[in-house]
């Protein structure tokens, strides 16, 4: 066995989960147990779901990278921690092993000090896939800075709208970014949103394009000369700061049904260990072996699964620059082959889009080291689990179906590569630790098999979200106050009859478009910016490709001129306030919106006009003006 705490079979799984709610202190203390502590804690857990207010390991004092870096020196120093493939394939790989990467980690930690960040500080990091978005990362840990890493794709005004959420001083970025065939200017977009956050005091930008970009005096110093400053110093050692169990870690934004995204708060020590877990069990991971997830650091997964869990497990962790598409549709194939990956996490969307363009892609490519292949992010219908077994994992990889949110931390549901059985666009089992329910519109537990409900979690696992970043209120309306003292998931979902869970998706107004949370409310308001706007309503509607696609039912003020065109700036306004992930689908003109006489918007009848049903609306005696439902169907959009 490779790790203490992995399981192995089944009824280690079953005894290992029972144990684990029955004392689950006792449970994640002997996990626990196997991590580098500057000082162990005094009580496992204390918590309330009321406040809320969770406490893992209360006492304890650690540096998350000391358990992700320096603790493997000896053993696998010379080991490979990052394998780097660069967006364009004739460029050359990179390779960092554990003590380079040690190495780099202390010399940007000296850089992050010298340009003034200290323990608690909220360090913005809008980069591409590149492996200094990982030093970058890894380097705020190590000084006990907050990071909020911010997803290449967003706009200038997303990231303003977060630097001042978080009041972050500090920003590290890039020049540019490679994706694809296209060059992304980051710095510039950095400057945009710097406009209205001038609380920014540095910028420390790291040369990948070459993109010409501005650097302002006193505010933006380039990455290459502060190391320099570094080297001529020496090179010291980085001593890492020693941390709270409860201290932050990270800030990741994301979505919810109201206002705008939320910064999701983790602490150092339940995530640090529920990672790791979750990481060497959902995939067996086997030292040795090279683990590629697909997604982006910007997102929780790369936190999560390319950063921590696998770097604390000590295990080799591919990063991506680029897009499964381009140069073409074999890319992934391609670097499967070359850095004999073992382990393959993607997401559904990615999958269905590999799905269209055929086989050819992957012919001539063997494919012959991967042993797991996981995907995370949506539901994956059946359609798509098939082809990824059969053509990817060629009928001998288990496909682990991974449950989870950027709240929970790490996966919440999901079957254990090999060791619990799996089925078909089902999540299947709890992790241990992780004791899920269902529960009807009134907050009723709906008991038994083979019946449905709106999916919460009974109790706290390590590396539950501790907070909205300055405003607790909303992380207790939002999770903790729908059903009283459960975590509500915003998730439905239904227990087969065996106990396996299949998630259906959400039952919040939030969308899941290519794995990506968006909230409606988000949409509308960047719609209702467009000058010609009255008013919108947003609905989602399922896509072949992105699971789901966003539907825009629009009230202009005057249509004049092409409706094409007024389109197309409705696009651009909410890839301009959001990024182009936002942008609706299909966008529909209409007179009016179905609302009931206390004005809220029936999304019932729009979600189903938008999903092609015209004619069981369901009530529509409650609406103002039932008249206007008949119009709005008659004007559908479907391409
Ligand atoms: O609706 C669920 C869906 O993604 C949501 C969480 O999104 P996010 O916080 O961006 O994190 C995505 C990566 C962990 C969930 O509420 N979701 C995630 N994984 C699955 C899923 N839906 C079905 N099956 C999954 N495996």
């Amino acid at each position: 066995m490779s790790y203490p705490y992995q399981i192995t079979s089944l009824e280690a799984y079953r005894a290992e989960w029972r144990r684990s709610i029955d004392d689950p202190e006792g449970f994640w203390s002997d996990v626990a147990g196997h991590f580098t502590w500057r000082r162990r804690w005094d009580k496992v857990l204390s918590w309330n779901f009321t406040d809320p207010d969770v406490r893992w390991f209360e006492g304890a004092r650690l540096n998350i990278t000391e358990n992700c870096l320096d603790r493997h020196l000896e053993e696998r120093g010379d080991q490979p921690a990052i394998l780097w493939e660069p967006n364009d394939p004739q460029d050359a790989p990179r390779v960092l092993t554990y003590r380079q990467l040690h190495f780099k980690v202390c010399q940007f930690a000296h850089v992050l000090h010298n340009n003034g960040v200290r323990k608690g500080d909220r360090v913005c990091i809008y980069m591409g896939m590149i492996p200094e978005l990982a030093v970058a990362v890894l380097a705020c840990a190590r000084v006990g800075a907050i990071h909020s890493v911010i997803f290449g794709g967003f706009s200038a005004q997303s990231i303003a709208d977060r630097l001042q959420d978080a009041h972050a001083e500090y920003v590290i970025t890039c020049d540019g970014a490679f994706r694809g065939a296209k060059d992304i200017p980051l710095k510039s977009v950095i400057d945009d949103a710097l406009v209205s956050c001038p609380f920014v005091k540095r910028t420390i930008v790291f040369t990948r394009t070459r993109t010409p970009v501005s650097m302002i005096k006193g505010r933006d110093v380039w990455w290459e000369d502060e190391i320099h400053k570094v080297e001529s110093a020496g090179n010291p050692p980085f001593p890492a700061v020693e941390m709270d169990a409860e201290d932050p870690l990270f800030i990741l934004y994301t979505s919810g049904s109201t206002g705008k995204p939320k910064g999701v708060v983790h602490s150092s020590a339940g995530y640090m260990v529920y990672t790791n877990y979750t990481f060497v069990n959902v995939f067996q991971y086997r030292p040795g072996e090279v683990h590629f997830c697909t997604a982006d650091i910007g997102w929780i997964t790369g936190h999560s699964y390319i950063v921590y869990g696998p770097l604390g497990a000590g295990a080799t962790s591919l990063m991506f620059e680029g897009v499964p598409t381009w140069p073409d549709a074999g890319r992934f194939w391609d670097i499967v082959d070359k850095h004999r990956v073992n382990i393959l996490y993607t997401a559904p969307t990615a999958i269905r889009s590999l799905m269209a363009y055929g086989l050819g892609p992957l012919q001539g490519r063997s494919l012959e080291t991967l042993r797991v292949i996981g995907t995370v992010g949506e539901p994956i219908n059946e359609e798509a689990w098939h082809w990824y077994d059969e053509h990817v994992g060629r009928r001998r990889c288990p496909i682990v179906d991974t449950w989870w949110q950027t709240e929970t931390g790490g996966v919440m549901i999901s079957n254990m590569a090999g060791v619990t059985p799996s089925k078909p666009s089902h999540a299947t089992l709890p992790m241990p630790g992780v004791e899920p329910l269902l529960v009807d519109e009134a907050g009723r537990e709906v008991v038994g098999n083979g019946v449905s409900g709106n999916l919460c979690i009974r109790s706290p696992w390590p590396s539950v979200i501790r907070t909205t970043y300055g405003d607790h209120e909303r992380c207790r309306t939002n999770y903790f106050s729908t059903y009283p003292g459960l975590y509500f998931t915003g998730d439905g979902a239904l227990r087969d009859e065996n106990g396996y869970y299949r998630i259906t998706g959400r039952v919040d107004d939030v969308l899941n478009v290519s794995g990506h949370r968006i909230g409606t409310a988000e949409v509308e308001n960047a719609i209702n910016m467009h000058a010609g706007v009255v008013e919108s309503a947003v609905v989602g509607y399922p896509h072949d490709i992105k699971g789901q696609g966003i539907y825009a039912y629009v009230i202009m003020g005057e249509l004049h001129g092409d409706e094409e065109l007024t389109r197309r700036d409705i696009a651009l306004t909410v890839s301009r306030v959001i990024g182009p992930i936002a942008k609706p689908d299909r966008i529909q003109f209409v007179t009016g919106l179905p609302k009931t006489r206390s004005g809220k918007i029936m999304r019932r009848i729009l979600r189903k006009i938008a999903e092609g049903e015209t004619q069981n609306l369901g009530d529509t005696t409650t609406l103002l003006d039932p008249g206007v439902v008949q119009d709005i169907s008659k004007g559908r959009i479907n391409r």
